[in-house]
């Protein structure tokens, strides 16, 4: 059972005194988010590999070769175009491990992963488990957060070698690739998306303890938490909560933060907007829009077969998830 008052913790912002003159609460605030940020990414980070990785330096140029998927079942069973999809990660990428958690396997994996360190993500990601689509965003990022490698959704596949997708200048400082799916390019956001620009999280890749994914984490774990408390009952989820709890408006939103607080300055939809070749800040690493957003009528999208494009999206969310969840 999900306690919401023991599993809340304070805000990050709301530990702060109010009684400081403002340019001096900015400052601390500044300073006391890193700290809770270094301290949530410390407590986070599994502890086997504690010590070996910093948060500038990381220990080995390449990310772990290794495709995360999640699904009901395992990947033998699936049959049809969603199995010839997950083989083309396998195939396109034969040096690289390979790993499909499904509902059973995850709850030991998250459990294996988290329970020592942080059972309150243990109880949050068990008390979603009426939610499929829930579950499947925040274990992404528990994944790649805890393992690193790339992480995949079954409706895409494969078009170009995973070693291939980086240029080699940013592998050193980079601890995080995600890749835009929607950019409104300065025009009126479509009825479709709420936000400018947003980061997709059908696939994107990440080396363990990437503090980014570390504060994407605590913010979905926290969302939830706040919806919890409202009814002291899991919510039913809307379509467009989905969006905004787990899913891309919460990855975009928690990044573009992580990003402000670790470069000082404010970074919003116009950092990542009208990208025509990778652009790093701090240490994550944001792709133009065909990389993995290839084959859409919006946002500058070419067609299928570009040059720029590492995979290929087949849009299935819109046949399942979002039937699930209308609104
Ligand atoms: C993106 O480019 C378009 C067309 O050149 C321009 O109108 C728009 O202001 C740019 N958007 C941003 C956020 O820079
Ligand atoms: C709480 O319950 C009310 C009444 O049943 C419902 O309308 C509301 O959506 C619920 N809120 C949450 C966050 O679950």
């Amino acid at each position: 059972m999900l306690d919401a008052r023991r599993l809340s913790r304070p805000g990050l912002i709301d530990s702060i005194s109010g009684t400081m003159a403002t340019g001096t609460r900015r400052l601390v605030a500044i300073a006391a988010l890193t700290a809770v940020l270094w301290f949530l990414w410390a407590q986070l980070y599994p502890v086997d590999n504690a010590g070996t990785t910093t948060i500038d330096e990381p220990a080995d140029a390449a990310f772990p070769r290794k495709i995360w998927q999640t699904w009901s079942i395992p990947a033998q069973e699936l049959g049809g175009t969603f199995q010839s999809w997950s083989v083309s990660w396998i195939d396109v990428n034969p040096n690289y491990r390979y790993e499909l958690l499904t509902s059973n396997s995850a709850s030991t994996y998250v459990r294996e992963k988290y329970e020592r360190q942080r059972p309150d993500i243990v109880e949050v990601f068990e008390a979603l488990h009426n939610d499929a689509i829930l579950r499947a965003d925040l274990l992404r990022y528990l994944a790649l957060f805890a393992d690193g490698g790339v992480y995949a959704d079954m409706d895409t596949d494969c078009t170009r070698p995973i070693d291939d997708w980086i240029p080699g200048e940013y592998l050193p400082s980079a601890n995080l690739v995600v890749g835009l799916e929607y950019d409104a390019q300065g025009g009126e956001i479509r009825g479709d998306f709420t936000i400018a620009a947003s980061l997709g999280q059908w696939t994107f890749m990440a080396r363990p303890g990437s503090p980014a994914l570390a504060l994407v984490i605590d913010k979905v774990i926290e969302a939830v938490l706040r919806l919890y408390e409202v009814n002291q009952t899991m919510p039913t989820f809307t379509g467009e909560q989905v969006i905004d709890v787990t899913g891309p408006h919460m990855f975009t939103n928690s990044i573009l933060e992580y990003l402000s607080i670790k470069t000082g300055t404010q970074v919003s939809y116009f950092d990542i907007s009208n990208l025509t070749e990778p652009k790093l800040i701090a240490d994550v690493l944001v792709l133009p829009i065909n990389a993995f957003g290839t084959g859409q009528d919006h946002s500058g999208s070419k067609e299928d077969g570009n040059s720029e494009q590492l995979m290929r999206h087949h849009w299935y969310g819109w046949k399942g998830w979002r039937v699930s969840h209308p609104g």
